[in-house]
């Protein structure tokens, strides 16, 4: 088989550049070790910058997200039993939409079908053979038999755990990393949202997140141990905690009921460089993860498929290298602004086992100056709506 871009991964990022490339008339084939139902069943954060509802729209796929997604103008934060408000609609202009990635990912699926794009499911194996030459292609192979797609050019949206980043040479490849000291517990429950808006909470028990997918379903967690397991934590106990980090008067308001899903993810950042190779081009988590905090994850491998289809469409449509080349300096950009906020963030509003009373003053002296100080405001607002491309 041929192709002109061979995408591995049919996460949000392949499905996205696949169907952006089809807008433009490019063709392409994604490649997914799973099946659909399972790359549908994992819950991942669900707040969407503006860049990546314009991506959506520009797809042809944001109707639903437009119908079902809630705009939010501003989010809350809390520490102790206080909290405030940060107004994005204010600093910036812009809110966020608030829309589950798992919807972002079934709604690119149904358009990829309804065009009739191809989406091979069950792979294993895949290889990428020359991508530092001028024929590159892959091989793999769907219940033991072996197959080969020749193409243009490669895009690695594998995840971190895909082939695509170790392709790169040693000698080649940069990375950067940082581990958490704890994890996230989260939860899911068909219960009302305790507050219209977002509460990030620092409490002298941890952090606590109450976020939501709709006016009932709930997402909500707790920052835990990375000893624990999902099962360790009764619901009982799972809402008993997270009263205790949210203020008193939010608390009283909170409606628990029985979780549907439960489960706890490491937080971690990582950077590689470069994020191309020849015509191998890294999108998303195959080059880089955030910790959750600000809900970066998505929003970020979203920049990447931007300046990359930008790229290939200036590659297809003028016959100019400018934009790949310099897909991997542009997209590092704004990758390590994001790395940065979320970092910043993490470490504004955890509890970390070995902080000291004095860098516990340090994080309630920023978020009192992040409550009274505009400047300070306006810069968090404009990173957790997003940077511009
Ligand atoms: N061959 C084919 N597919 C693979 C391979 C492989 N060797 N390795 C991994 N995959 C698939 C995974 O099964 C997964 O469906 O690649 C897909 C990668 O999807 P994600 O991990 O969701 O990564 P990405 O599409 O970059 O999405 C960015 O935003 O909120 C964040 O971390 C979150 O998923 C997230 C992301
Ligand atoms: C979520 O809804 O799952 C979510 C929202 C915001 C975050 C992280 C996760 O910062």
């Amino acid at each position: 088989m041929r192709t002109q871009v061979a995408i591995i991964g049919g996460g949000p990022s392949g499905l996205l550049l696949s169907q952006l490339l089809h807008t433009r008339g490019i063709e392409s084939v994604v490649l997914e070790r799973k099946t659909k139902d399972y790359v549908l069943g994992r819950i991942r954060a669900g707040v969407l910058e503006q860049g990546l509802v314009g991506l959506m729209e520009e797809a042809g796929c944001a109707e639903r997200l437009h119908a079902e997604g809630y705009p939010h103008d501003g989010t809350l934060l809390s520490y102790g039993n206080e909290m405030f408000r940060v107004d994005f609609k204010e600093h910036t202009g812009t809110p966020v939409m608030v829309y589950g990635q798992t919807e972002v990912t079934r709604d690119l699926y149904e358009a990829r079908e309804k065009a009739g794009g191809l989406v091979e499911f069950n792979v294993e194996d895949v290889v990428i053979h020359d991508a530092d030459g001028d024929a590159p292609y892959l091989t793999y192979s769907v219940n033991n038999e072996d197959r080969r797609i020749d193409c243009d050019f490669v895009a690695g949206c594998d995840g971190f755990h895909g082939v695509s980043r170790k392709t790169i040479p040693d000698d080649v490849r940069r990375e950067y990393e940082k581990i958490y000291p704890f994890g996230w517990l989260g939860i899911l429950s068909e219960t009302p949202p305790v507050n219209h808006e977002l509460i990030y909470a620092n409490s002298p028990r941890g952090f606590a997140l109450a976020s939501m997918r709709n006016e009932n379903l709930c997402r909500y967690y707790i920052q835990c141990s990375l000893n624990d397991k999902p099962e360790d934590w009764s619901d009982e106990a799972f809402w008993a905690e997270f009263k205790k980090r949210i203020p008193a008067d939010q608390a009283e308001k909170l409606v628990t009921g029985p979780s549907i899903e439960k489960s706890i993810a490491p937080l971690r950042s990582f950077v590689t460089e470069p994020m191309r190779w020849g015509r191998l081009f890294l999108c998303g988590d195959a080059a880089h993860i955030v910790p959750p905090t600000g809900a970066k994850g998505l929003n970020t491998a979203a920049s990447d498929v931007h300046y990359l289809f930008n790229g290939l469409r200036e590659f297809y449509e003028k016959n100019s290298c400018a934009g790949i080349d310099a897909y991997s300096t542009k997209a590092l950009a704004r990758v390590w602004k994001a790395e940065r906020f979320s970092w910043w963030f993490s470490s504004l509003m955890h509890r970390y086992p070995d902080q000291t009373d004095f860098d516990h003053k340090i994080q309630i002296a920023e978020l009192e100056f992040l409550r009274s100080n505009t400047a300070a405001q306006k810069a968090m607002a404009e990173n957790y709506v997003g940077l511009p491309y």
